[in-house]
């Protein structure tokens, strides 16, 4: 099943996921609608016909949700009765740390496995260095800023990006090194406006033309610093906010080769009779992590990817 926000990766993944299982000799379902579809019984069997012609597709084929009622164990007792109706023994969820959380509950309810893998643009999945679909996002975003430099260039512009990943930095953070932004707002990072207007200043008198920022949501500076560009550094400002842009598109390779890792290291995990754990891929290892445990994690940006910023945010 897919649950939550939907991140490119979904796709791969489910379709790896069956497709291994019924190598290891298992019999998949797929959940329909997320948690929702858990409640309701929107369970079918993972049939050739339904695994074809997904790979490349974006979002979710299954659909996903965010259900509220799931917090409550009169439904989560009926989800238990549906799969228990259909033999269904094990459960596979593609999505982030508040699904990871709720099948945790559930596990506990009713001793129902779990294998969890990551996925939600944001990156801020404790305990994994890569969550399935940020790589599709910042490719997004990539395409999108090259855009924008080339009418900021022509028309001797700045620009503000927002991008998304609620209070995470790392995708505005990566963007701008990406795409060589001169500007960098992001929650990790302490700004100082100043500092920026003295640079800009300067590098106005060598000739700059156009400037380009990166702001993360998670700051809300987005408004305030188109304006802040207008009144401070005396130029013509434009914000884009590039919204849910960022979480559609075709999985990139790297999306559809982690896939197919992360599902086979979910199935792995379950065959090995491991019950609720999440996947996780660090320092370029696949392993699995109890979900208790990752309550515990604080989850931090790699530090390199800060330092690299830092002279974007002074
Ligand atoms: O968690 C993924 C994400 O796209 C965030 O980056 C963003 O803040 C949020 O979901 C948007 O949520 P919704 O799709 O409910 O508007």
């Amino acid at each position: 099943m897919t649950s939550g926000g939907d991140a490119a990766g979904m796709n791969p993944a489910v379709k790896s996921a069956a497709e291994y299982a019924k190598k290891c000799g298992m019999e998949p379902y797929l959940v329909e609608w997320g948690l929702r579809g858990l409640i309701e019984g929107w369970i079918h069997a993972a049939t050739s016909e339904r695994l074809s012609g997904i790979l490349h597709r974006g979002g979710t084929v299954l659909g996903s949700s965010r259900s509220k009622r799931f917090f409550e164990y009169q439904f989560r007792k009926k989800a238990f009765e549906n799969l228990e109706k259909m033999g269904i023994s094990k459960l596979v969820v593609i999505g982030g740390d508040g699904s990871f959380s709720a099948l945790n509950q559930f596990h506990a309810d009713f001793g129902v496995p779990f294998a969890g893998i990551p996925a939600t643009i944001d990156n801020d999945i404790p305990g994994t260095d890569y969550c399935l679909g940020v790589d599709t996002a910042l490719n997004m975003i990539r395409q999108s800023v090259d855009c924008i430099r080339d009418t900021a260039a022509s028309f001797s512009r700045a620009f503000v990006v927002e991008t998304m990943g609620r209070h995470c930095g790392y995708l505005a953070m990566t963007s701008a090194l990406a795409t060589g932004a001169e500007i960098c707002l992001v929650p990790e990072i302490k700004y100082d406006l100043d500092s920026i207007a003295e640079k800009m200043r300067l590098e106005k008198e060598q000739g700059r033309r156009y400037l380009l920022a990166i702001v993360a949501e998670g700051t809300g500076m987005g408004e305030s610093l188109t304006r802040w560009m207008n009144d401070a550094l005396g130029m013509d400002a434009r914000l884009t906010v590039l919204g849910h842009v960022q979480r559609g598109g075709s999985p990139t390779v790297y999306d559809r080769i982690m896939a197919f890792k992360f599902a086979v290291a979910a199935i792995d995990a379950l065959s090995a009779g491991k019950t609720n754990q999440v996947i996780v891929f660090r320092d370029g290892t696949f392993g699995n992590i109890a979900i208790g445990e990752i309550a515990d994690i604080k989850h931090r940006v790699d530090a390199n990817l800060i330092e690299l910023c830092e002279g974007l945010s002074r």
